[in-house]
């Protein structure tokens, strides 16, 4: 994501991420999860755009460079914010949330909402630390 109105904000040592690829960090009223690997750094909101929880509780996976949202199993690109799986529940988990969408008209549009990206944010490395660019403009 790029535009004019880019704040940077300096969030942790570049080499912080050497034993910790994986960081949470706080800028404002958001949480950023800022991941490491062979590429550089990308950064990303750590709400799944589903219902808005916590995606670093379900991790990286730095090798097909996605993130698991562990409450429905929806899969982002951390690099692009794409889309990879929506909702991919399966089994017992599957069959609950069926039964629930019969009962509660909530549930049901909670679990047909249409596939959203994830947020994602300029990274950049200066002055040995890893920096995020929020566009002001969102
Ligand atoms: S909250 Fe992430 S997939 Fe539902």
């Amino acid at each position: 994501m790029s535009g004019n109105n880019i704040e940077w904000t300096k969030l942790a040592d570049e080499k912080s991420f050497d034993d910790k690829p994986e960081q949470l960090i706080k800028v404002k009223r958001d949480d950023i999860l800022v991941v490491k690997d062979d590429d550089g750094f990308h950064a990303i909101n750590n709400r799944c755009p589903h219902l808005g929880l916590a995606l670093n509780l379900g991790g990286c996976n730095r090798d097909d460079k996605t993130v698991h949202c562990k409450f429905h199993s929806s899969d982002f690109s951390y690099k692009t914010g794409e889309v990879k799986e929506w909702l991919n529940v399966k089994g017992f988990e599957k069959f609950m949330m069926w039964l629930f969408s019969k009962f509660d008209p909530d549930a049901k549009k909670m679990m047909s909402m249409e596939p959203t990206p994830v947020e994602t944010f300029d990274t950049k490395v200066e002055d040995d630390h890893v920096w995020v660019g929020i566009n002001q403009d969102y």
